[in-house]
């Protein structure tokens, strides 16, 4: 359902407009653990992709900066099973 691309819009969103707000020339842990310049470092992780790459990969990409700069994070809770939102609008979203 078209309900259910929300939390994914949402979970992007939120990694952007809080780095953004958190854009420290230093690492911070203030919301999460971030390096310095984390605006900076997540449009080398843009610029990064070939041209033409897939725009939802990217925007993911960018946001796992944020959701997983420490590296353990095993799985994003957006993607969670039991999450009553589901993620089925994911796969609907990449397919068309
Ligand atoms: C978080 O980063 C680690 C290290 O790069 C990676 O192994 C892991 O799969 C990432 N977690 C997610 C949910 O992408």
């Amino acid at each position: 359902t078209v309900h259910s691309v929300y939390p994914l819009a949402l979970w992007l969103r939120a990694a952007f407009t809080t780095t953004a707000m958190v854009d420290y020339p230093t690492p911070a842990n203030f919301m999460m653990n971030l390096p310095a310049y984390p605006v900076k470092e997540m449009c080398k992780i843009i610029d990064s992709f070939p041209v033409g790459a897939d725009v939802v990969e990217k925007a993911f990409t960018a946001a796992s900066l944020y959701y997983n700069y420490t590296g353990d994070q095993k799985c994003f809770e957006m993607e969670g099973g039991d999450d009553p939102h589901g993620l089925s609008g994911w796969g609907w979203q990449v397919k068309s």
